[in-house]
């Protein structure tokens, strides 16, 4: 999604703008641009595609603008294609803004300022509000934005500058995340801290409808009226170091081996006395013996850590859970209400299609639990109960370490969940903790000795599609394998159940489409390898994904992971990982962007 930044202070503007959209373009984006005062008066630079061809464009024009007040922006595009006049600053004479969200009520404001006589450049609802807010100048900036905010609809975060207030930056925001870091003599606005954290790691968090006025006195913030405000100043206590690349190649390798730190930050201090104890989220024994159905709701690879989550909840606890989509969830009239639990599992805690369900679930009664890794976000503020994920910042759009601490944090929940429902006594729920701490030695040891996955890769390179099969805990886990590798190498891939297959998509099998086999729940392995032999009676090569003490016929597969012996119900902790190393290599090397695949953002902040 769009990267919003802003700088007033006594560096050179432009390139702390850069440098902060540098930062924030694991968000996805297609193309960038900057405004900034050079000499009294607004200068412009955009382009369509990466940063480096802004930069590109700026040092042939000798158009890079010098200056110390200034807004920059990445666009993912929503409303008109990515080219150069769609591209962000915007401007409506004396107002120059950039935005981040969605202008639902664009239409009905371009109507009645084509009426006045107001023409546009572009196709973008941003240039809408730009010219709004100039039509609405009054000379006083904060009652203009306060005013016209007012007329709109939809989600948006707004930096802006005022051609006469060259020693000001402004900022609004509805819905979509913004926060204003607070240096020495210097500040900034961003979309998120790592745009920022080489400056300062002091920032506030802008709250519905307010709005920061950066200066050479600092920061003041107002509420949507106006009224000057006092805010919490927060602290990032992100490393540095975190959101560098660390040696690795690209960021997703990165945060694949950096998983076995992730679990071990986000368990350990829920466990205690070799129990599980959540009470610092709000979650007692107590509570959890109110609820007679839970529902999770989530997107992408979150939806598939909860999915994870609903096998072993069932299985523990004995209580049915439904897992849903959230942008299906918000618009089907969810029987949820009064007794239920909604889950809501996010990565950056701002994806609009989970936080309205959130928000819809809370409006019908259900009590609300985020598992959420982004400090502060939106998510995290309204939920009833709230555990954060400790994986660090996630910088790759291909999710990896969070899906591995959201299904922990699953884990973590059902024992304590089944504990206290009396399904589990003491000493299992002691044997199943013990069982989890030890996941990330089993997962440095895969990590380790991945090789094997290199050498998958290039065998699946040239396939056009692939499918992902298996059963129980195994099918919840090809979602994610599947989607991880459609995601980086664009080869199309499906995940199905195996013991579906019959009943239609085997019709489409060839010895061109490889068929990745999770094997790991020993219930259901005879099962799966009838599957694995219809298939490969069929001309599919069949990679399997199984314990390496497994005994395997050699005829029925072609190529097989083998994976550390460990018990079936934590098995999705130790596979995702050769899963996530077949994604990741097999887009290596097909070449393409690892860390930013094609249309793809890290954060989906737009419905
Ligand atoms: C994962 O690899 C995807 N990029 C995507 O499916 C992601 O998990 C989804 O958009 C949900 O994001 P969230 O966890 O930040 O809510």
């Amino acid at each position: 999604m769009c990267g919003i930044v802003g700088y007033i202070g006594s560096r050179d503007c432009t390139e702390v703008l850069l440098n902060g959209l540098t930062k924030l373009e694991y968000r996805g984006y297609d193309s960038a641009g900057i405004a900034v005062f050079q000499n009294g008066k607004i200068s412009v630079a955009k382009s369509k595609g990466r940063l480096k061809n802004l930069e590109e464009k700026m040092e042939q024009e000798n158009s890079r603008p010098f200056g110390h007040v200034g807004i920059g922006h990445t666009r993912w595009a929503t409303h008109g294609e990515p080219s150069d006049v769609n591209s962000h600053p915007h401007s409506g004479g004396r107002v120059t803004i950039v935005h981040n969200g969605i202008i639902e009520n664009y239409k009905e404001l371009k109507d009645y300022l084509i009426s006045q006589g107001v023409t546009f450049d572009s196709d973008t609802d941003t240039e809408i509000v730009a010219k709004l807010l100039d039509y609405r100048y009054n000379g006083s900036p904060i009652q203009t934005i306060s005013a016209t905010v007012r007329d709109l609809e939809g989600s948006y975060a707004l930096g802006i500058i005022f051609a006469d207030h060259p020693d000001q930056v402004y900022a609004v925001r509805c819905e979509s995340p913004l926060i204003v870091g607070v240096g020495e003599n210097e500040s900034f606005i961003a979309s998120d801290v790592p745009a920022i954290i080489e400056y300062t790691r002091d920032y506030y968090l802008l709250e519905h409808e307010e709005i920061a006025v950066l200066s050479g006195d600092g920061v003041q913030i107002f509420d949507s009226f106006g009224t000057p405000i006092q805010k919490e100043l927060k602290t990032a206590d992100w490393d540095v170091e975190a959101i560098g690349k660390g040696g690795y190649a690209h960021f997703m390798l990165k945060e694949i081996h950096e998983q076995p730190t992730a679990i071990r930050n986000t368990i350990s201090p829920r466990i205690q006395d070799g129990l599980p104890n959540l009470e610092e989220c709000g979650i007692t024994p107590e509570v959890l013996r109110r609820f007679r159905h839970i529902q999770v709701v989530a997107c992408g690879t979150a939806m598939h850590a909860g999915t994870v989550g609903k096998y072993v909840i069932e299985k523990l606890a004995k209580i049915p859970v439904t897992v849903d989509i959230a942008s299906e969830f918000r618009y089907r009239d969810p029987l949820v209400g009064e007794g239920d639990l909604v889950i809501i599992i996010s990565q950056s805690g701002e994806t609009a299609d989970s936080l309205a369900a959130m928000r819809l679930a809370k409006s019908l009664g259900a009590k609300t639990l985020a598992i959420v890794n982004a400090m502060g976000s939106s998510i995290a503020r309204e939920a009833d109960m709230l555990i954060y994920t400790h994986a660090g910042p996630e910088i790759a759009v291909a999710s990896t370490k969070a899906y591995m601490v959201q299904i922990a944090v699953m884990y973590l929940f059902s024992f304590e969940l089944a504990f206290a429902l009396g399904q589990i006594d003491e000493a299992e729920c002691r044997r199943l903790i013990r069982l989890l701490q030890q996941t990330p030695d089993a997962i440095q040891s895969i990590l380790e000795h991945k090789e094997k996955t290199q050498y998958i890769a290039a065998s699946l390179i040239n396939a056009d599609s692939l499918l992902y099969i298996g059963r129980g805990l195994d099918y919840a886990l090809s979602m994610e394998g599947s989607l991880k590798l459609k995601e980086i190498s664009y080869i199309h891939s499906e995940s199905y159940a195996a013991g579906e297959l019959k009943h239609g998509t085997i019709s489409l099998i060839t010895d061109n489409m490889p068929v990745i086999a999770v094997a790991t729940q020993k219930a259901l392995m005879e099962k799966t390898i009838s599957n694995i032999k219809e298939v490969k009676a069929r001309g599919a090569k069949v990679i399997m994904i199984c314990r390496s003490s497994d005994d395997i016929d050699a005829e029925a597969v072609d190529l097989m992971f083998g994976l550390p012996d460990f018990e079936d119900i934590l098995m999705p902790m130790i596979a995702v990982v050769p899963l996530q190393l077949i994604a990741y290599y097999t887009s290596v090397l097909k070449g393409n962007d690892v860390d930013k695949p094609r249309n793809l953002a890290k954060s989906v902040t737009v419905e």
